[in-house]
């Protein structure tokens, strides 16, 4: 056991080196022999007080007590030896994930086993390992988990991103890292912005692989979903934000002037294209764009034009710290379900990135009943949000049944709380 100095951050700290898991280990292997062995003492000496013959006195007359005895001993054995295993476990590896199943890749081992801090615990932060983390759901898809895990390492990855998102949809989520190098993609013909945000992206720059549709003209043809209908055209997406269709669209510069001009950053909920980004961006206002690539190539879309793509599902709490946004953006993506519960996790999220003052713009929120319409306007009021604006209308499906569709547009205004 030596002392030495170890350079975290902008000090230098001292730690004692120490194996503090296998000296634990050994530890509880030496209680649980100890434990054990009393126990064995204690069923072969105890002597009832009652009237009950002692077998050892009469070994003739019965057997039956021996066996009683040995039996309690056998279940104790097995008892703290289930317990020995289940805090090795714990020392030694993932806690939700079984990592003694066959068939499990060693990459996933390698990946999940707690590593030891080498100097044992860090005295700023109180922490004596590291622990990769990985979606507790996982679990449940371990099979396509191991296969996600299965690659050459220092080799390319398999060409599987498809396989992944699969994965994250399950609730898998953060996936693990992984040491194979990502295919890639050579992005010939990147422009500076601003010219970036409108030039059309070339299809041959993307990824494709997974993917129903290989090119622009077929996911432009395709109702992708209702925030994106035709919405890798760029030419057709010019006219969003900043002309109206119905009463449910709201110019940028309205909702801009809303902000008192402390607009700078914000975050889009289901975005698309990466289109209200882009016209943000004219703005000076930096947008994160959340979305996955469900049936298109979003993520790779929005970095090309210049923007920032997030690729994270809507049930992943969002990776910002609280009070940060001036203005969260979100359209009919928002919709998680029928659950209240699910919605009420998600706006309080949303609540808690989003700063006092700031900014919560609900766009075109397809409401598929009145019933759903009324749970999300009670939900609100619940925040204590100020109603800048609120325009409920309706809308012709376009391609859909042609039947009158609900739909609520929103700027609202987080208060200051105390
Ligand atoms: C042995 O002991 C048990 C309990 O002490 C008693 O119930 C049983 O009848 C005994 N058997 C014989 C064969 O004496
Ligand atoms: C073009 O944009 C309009 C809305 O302005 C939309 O209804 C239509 O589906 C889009 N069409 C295509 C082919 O992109
Ligand atoms: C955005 O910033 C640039 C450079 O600072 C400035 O020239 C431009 O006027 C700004 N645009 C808007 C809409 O504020």
């Amino acid at each position: 056991m030596g002392s030495v100095s170890l350079k975290i951050g902008d000090g230098t700290a001292r730690f004692k080196r120490a194996t503090v898991c296998s000296f634990a280990v050994n530890i509880l292997m030496l209680f649980s022999v100890i434990i054990t062995n009393l126990f064995a003492l204690y069923a072969f000496t105890y002597s009832p007080k009652q009237n009950i013959p002692n077998p050892f006195h009469h070994p003739h007359k019965n057997l039956s007590l021996i066996s009683q005895h040995v039996s309690l001993i056998m279940k104790e054995i097995d008892s703290s030896q289930r317990k020995l295993a289940q805090m090795e476990k714990q020392l030694l590896g993932y806690d939700t994930l079984d990592l003694s199943r066959p068939n499990l890749a060693t990459e996933l081992k390698f990946f999940l086993q707690h590593h030891q801090l080498p100097l044992g615990k860090d005295s700023r932060t109180g922490i004596t390992e590291m622990v990769a983390s990985v979606g507790h759901s996982c679990e449940k898809s371990a099979d396509l988990l191991s296969q996600y895990m299965s690659y050459k390492v220092f080799g390319p990855c398999p060409d599987d991103w498809i396989l992944a998102q699969k994965l994250i949809l399950k609730g898998c989520e953060p996936l693990p890292r992984r040491r194979c190098f990502a295919k890639t993609v050579p992005k010939v013909g990147l422009t500076s912005l601003p010219a970036s945000l409108w030039k059309p992206v070339g299809e041959k720059i993307l990824t494709w692989s997974g993917l129903g549709c290989k090119n622009f003209n077929c996911l432009n043809n395709k109702k992708l979903s209702k925030d994106c209908a035709g919405c890798f055209d760029l030419v057709n997406e010019t006219q969003k934000y900043i002309k109206t269709r119905t009463k449910n669209d709201f110019l940028i510069d309205d909702v801009l002037a809303m902000g008192s001009g402390g607009i700078r950053i914000g975050f889009d909920i289901g975005g698309g294209s990466g289109t209200f980004a882009a016209r943000m961006s004219e703005k000076n206002v930096t947008v994160i764009t959340n979305t996955l690539n469900i049936d298109a190539p979003y993520a790779e879309f929005i970095a090309a034009r210049g923007l920032f793509p997030l690729f994270l599902s809507l049930d992943h709490r969002f990776p910002f710290y609280d009070n940060v946004f001036d203005l969260v953006h979100a359209t009919s993506g928002l919709d998680v379900g029928d659950k209240p519960e699910k919605l009420e996790f998600l706006m309080f999220d949303i609540d808690r990135i989003l700063r006092a003052g700031g900014l919560f713009w609900l766009d075109n929120f397809y409401c598929a009943n009145d019933e759903k319409k009324k749970t999300l306007t009670r939900l609100i009021e619940k925040f204590g949000y100020k109603k800048l604006k609120w325009v409920i209308g309706e809308k012709i499906d376009a391609g859909g049944s042609g039947k009158p569709e609900l739909y609520l547009s929103a700027v609202l205004q987080k208060p200051v709380r105390v």
